[in-house]
């Protein structure tokens, strides 16, 4: 059982971009947080990307494989209908995280294409909300 942990732009400077709003901890100390909140029988492929495409690729690779994906989106969040139809084709459970609470930011950030087909969102947890999402991912799979 694997569930797929995608980070999309610019979170690979976790830690080191605008710590006043991110924190100081890093993306591999989130998929280390991760990891920890995975049940008995489950394991996580973390990936990052920059790239939307890369992104998309890895959705349609998690097709009839994963059992459900954790994605934090970063500002395609906000833009992206690609992101949106390449999930509406996996068939599990998706969760959306952000780690900052997008709802307090900037209004272009409010609106959230990915929402349309999350079932769930969390933000401004921290890292904590990678966690959370993989715990109800293993409870709605397991
Ligand atoms: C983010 C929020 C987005 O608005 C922003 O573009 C990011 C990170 C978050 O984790 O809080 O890159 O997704």
């Amino acid at each position: 059982n694997t569930i797929l942990l995608l980070n999309g732009p610019n979170l690979n400077l976790l830690g080191q971009r605008q710590p006043e709003i991110y924190g100081h901890a890093t993306l591999n100390d989130a998929v280390t947080l991760a990891r920890a909140a995975c049940a008995e029988g489950f394991g996580i492929e973390a990936k990052q990307s920059n790239w939307e495409g890369q992104l998309i690729d890895w959705i349609h690779e998690a097709r009839g494989h994963a059992a459900g994906i954790v994605i934090n989106p970063g500002a395609l969040t906000h833009t992206s209908i690609a992101l949106l139809d390449a999930l509406n084709a996996f068939d599990g459970p998706v969760i959306e995280v952000h780690v900052s609470q997008v709802h307090r930011r900037e209004q272009f950030r409010h609106h959230s294409y990915v929402s349309l087909r999350a079932d769930a969102v969390i933000a401004g947890l921290g890292l904590e909300g990678y966690a959370a999402a993989v715990r109800r991912i293993c409870d709605l799979t397991g």
